[in-house]
């Protein structure tokens, strides 16, 4: 009875959330429409939703959540989990997303993309990251962005951002069962943890092991230290470094994951980070990625995803959605254990031979 009304508060949830995000989707639309009239190019280029589409939609979404929903009920993660919504901080954050909006509708129209405030330090950075992804307003590099970016991903998901991240929980898990250590000498690095959604869910599964997050911007990994710094337990190490040259010995991860950042990476550099997370995974050890859907799996999807792309400053998503990465993992040592889809995302689980 108990699990039957959790079950029913988390569906309720979700649903308001998918409401929630359809309307901020459907308002800004029209908004931007009229402050930046679109030309009649850019209408043709945004393919048309049509309700056969969103049915497709709303059976995705409702396999996403069923699967998450099983995960609790196999013991993968505790039902608080799927509860962990930051709204309280999403309504703050709000009006800020609505303060933020012209500037990136002007810029998107402009094709500004790589535009940063003058006190922001781009020095050192790669060429690819200085970019105003998503036509985000300092592109990673700011606080405001960091404050901002999670309750953006959640609009633009209708709330199952997390949820499609939670897809990574299982497989670590059984992957990390394999070593039959205690969990306090279980090591797992998140890498380009961003605001640090991923590492808390991990904390939720992984109360004693030893994790540790990576990304380029400090200003994301202050805001993922905020966040994390809430738990009880230890506090996952946080480190700014490039994913290209990770700052950790070879083989000290028993599992490794890397949620959304592929398809923000040229092809050479997914090559290079997918064998930096090789050489730092232990010998056994498991390493997940979970990104958006490729070309090959979009099948009816494939209007939305194009909508995407036309929309939001995505300069390498196109590549990202033909490349090979079970080759790219192969060729640095991975064995692939499964691949598999969820909604928008897709998932890679790799293992490093013994
Ligand atoms: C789309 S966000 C995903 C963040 C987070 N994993 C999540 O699930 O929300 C991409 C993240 O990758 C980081 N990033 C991009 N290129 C990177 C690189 N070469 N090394 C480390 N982090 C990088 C960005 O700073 C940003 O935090």
């Amino acid at each position: 009875m108990t699990d039957l009304l959790t079950k029913l508060a988390y569906q309720t949830m979700q649903q308001g959330k998918g409401y929630v995000g359809l309307a901020h989707k459907a308002i800004s639309t029209q908004l931007f429409n009229w402050v930046v009239p679109p030309s009649e190019a850019q209408k043709l280029a945004l393919k048309t939703i049509t309700p056969d589409l969103l049915q497709q939609i709303q059976s995705r979404m409702a396999a996403l959540l069923e699967e998450d929903w099983q995960d609790v009920e196999r013991g993968i993660y505790p039902s608080e989990i799927l509860f962990d919504n930051p709204w309280d901080s999403f309504l703050k954050v709000y009006p800020w997303v609505w303060l933020d909006s012209p500037r990136t509708w002007v810029r998107s129209r402009d094709s500004r993309t790589k535009e940063f405030s003058p006190d922001i330090e781009t020095e050192g950075y790669p060429r690819y990251y200085l970019r105003n992804f998503h036509h985000q307003t300092d592109g990673y590099l700011s606080d405001g962005s960091a404050q901002i970016y999670d309750l953006q991903v959640e609009l633009l998901f209708n709330g199952t951002a997390d949820a499609m991240r939670r897809r990574i929980l299982a497989p670590l898990r059984s992957g990390l069962q394999r070593f039959d250590l205690p969990q306090r000498q279980l090591r797992g690095l998140d890498i380009a943890c961003g605001t640090g959604r991923t590492l808390k869910m991990l904390r939720g599964c992984f109360a004693q092991a030893k994790l540790f997050g990576v990304d380029l911007s400090g200003a994301y990994l202050r805001k993922a230290n905020e966040l994390l710094s809430q738990e009880p337990n230890e506090l996952p190490q946080l480190v700014e470094a490039n994913a290209e040259a990770l700052p950790y010995q070879d083989n000290y991860f028993h599992g490794t994951s890397c949620v959304f950042l592929f398809h923000e990476l040229p092809g050479p550099v997914r090559q290079r980070v997918i064998q930096e997370a090789f050489r730092v995974t232990q010998p056994g050890g498991t390493f997940v990625i979970c990104d958006s859907i490729q070309a090959i799996d979009m099948g009816d999807l494939r209007p939305i995803m194009e909508n995407f792309q036309a929309t939001f400053h995505e300069p390498f998503y196109c590549d990202y959605i033909q490349d090979n990465l079970e080759a790219r993992l192969a060729k640095a040592g991975f064995e692939t254990v499964e691949v598999f889809s969820y909604f928008m995302s897709k998932y890679w689980v790799a293992r490093k031979p013994v």
